[in-house]
C-alpha cells in the first residue's frame, strides 16, 4: 500500500512516523508533502518520500491523507487530480464530507478523521465518519487508524463534538494532571516524583475502565471507604464545582466551534 500525506505539519508528520513505526507500511511507501520541503528534510533522510508536488505524491497512492489547515483545504483539493477509487481521509477540522466530495471529484472514497495529539505515540482515539463508501475501503481506513490507537466510527454530525471530547480532551486531561502534580508537591513530593505518580495514576485509571469495561463510579466506590480520606477529598472537589466545571468547559469549547 502507498500512502500520500498532503500537509507535512504537526499532524501529518506524526501520522507518517506512527504508520512507519507500526510496520503497517514502509517509510519509502509514504510520501509527505508540504511547500517548504526544508522543514521535513529529516524525514527524507529517514527513508520517507518527501515532495512539494501534491499531484505527483498521490499518483500511485491508494490512500491520501489530507492534513492542511481548514482554510487551505478547498484550494489544495481542487488542484489535485484524484483517480476514482482512491481513498481520501481528511483530518481537517470543520470541513464536511459533502464539500470534500465536491472538491475531490467523483469516484473518490471520502472519509473524515479526527485524531488527537496522542497519535504521536500511537495512542490516539480517532473518530471516523463516512457516507456511501465501499466496505473494503472502510476496512482499510479502520486498520490504518488501529496502528495509531483506537478508531471509533461516528455519525458525521458528531464530528464537532468529537473534536471537543477527543482532541480538546487532551488539554483538559493535561490540566487535571498538572493540578494533581501541584497538589502532590504541596503535600511533600518533588515535582518529578509527583508527575510520575500522577501520570501513572491517570494511565492506570483509564486502563481499569478500558480493560474491565467498568463505569467510573464503580471504580470510585471501590476506593471510597466510609468516612475515609478519598471521599472527603472527592466531595470537597465537588463542592468547588469539579464535575460542573468540566461539563461547562466542554460545552464552552463546543459553542466556540459552532460560532
Ligand atoms: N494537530 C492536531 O492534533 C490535530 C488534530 C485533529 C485535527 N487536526 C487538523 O489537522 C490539520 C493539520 O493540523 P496541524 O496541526 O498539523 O497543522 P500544521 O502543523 O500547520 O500543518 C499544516 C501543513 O500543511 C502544509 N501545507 C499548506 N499548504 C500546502 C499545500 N498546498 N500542499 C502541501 N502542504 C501544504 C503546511 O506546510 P507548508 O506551509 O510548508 O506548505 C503545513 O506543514 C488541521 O486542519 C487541523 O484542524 C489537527
Amino acid at each position: 500500500m502507498k500512502i500520500a500525506i498532503i500537509g507535512g505539519g504537526n499532524l501529518g508528520c506524526s501520522i507518517a512516523s506512527g504508520l512507519a513505526a507500526s510496520g503497517f507500511v514502509d517509510a519509502k511507501d509514504i510520501c509527505i508533502t508540504r511547500r517548504n520541503l526544508q522543514v521535513i528534510k529529516h524525514l527524507g533522510e529517514k527513508g520517507f518520500c518527501i515532495s512539494n508536488d501534491n499531484n505527483k505524491a498521490i499518483e500511485d497512492a491508494s490512500v491520501v491523507i489530507l492534513a492542511v489547515k481548514p482554510f487551505q483545504a478547498k484550494d489544495v483539493l481542487e488542484q489535485m487530480k484524484f483517480t476514482p477509487g482512491q481513498i481520501l481521509i481528511s483530518t481537517v477540522t470543520g470541513v464536511w464530507l459533502k464539500d470534500l466530495i465536491a472538491w475531490a471529484g467523483e469516484g473518490v472514497e471520502v472519509f473524515r478523521a479526527m485524531p488527537n495529539t496522542a497519535i504521536a505515540v500511537r495512542k490516539s482515539v480517532t473518530c471516523i465518519a463516512h457516507e456511501k463508501v465501499k466496505p473494503e475501503s472502510a476496512e482499510i481506513v479502520s486498520r490504518l487508524f488501529e496502528q495509531l490507537g483506537s478508531p471509533v466510527v461516528i455519525d458525521e454530525k458528531l464530528m464537532d463534538a468529537a473534536t471537543v471530547v477527543g482532541a480538546c480532551g487532551i488539554a483538559y486531561v493535561m490540566r487535571f494532571i498538572r493540578a494533581c502534580t501541584q497538589g502532590g508537591i504541596q503535600i511533600g513530593f518533588s515535582a518529578q516524583q509527583a508527575s510520575l505518580i500522577v501520570e501513572h495514576t491517570v494511565n492506570g485509571a483509564a486502563a481499569l475502565l478500558i480493560e474491565n469495561g467498568s463505569h467510573p463510579e464503580q471504580e470510585i466506590d471501590k476506593v471510597t471507604t466510609p468516612r475515609g480520606c478519598t471521599i472527603a477529598g472527592l466531595n470537597e472537589m465537588e463542592h468547588y464545582g469539579f464535575s460542573s466545571a468540566v461539563i461547562k468547559g466542554l460545552t464552552a469549547s463546543y459553542d466556540k466551534i459552532l460560532e
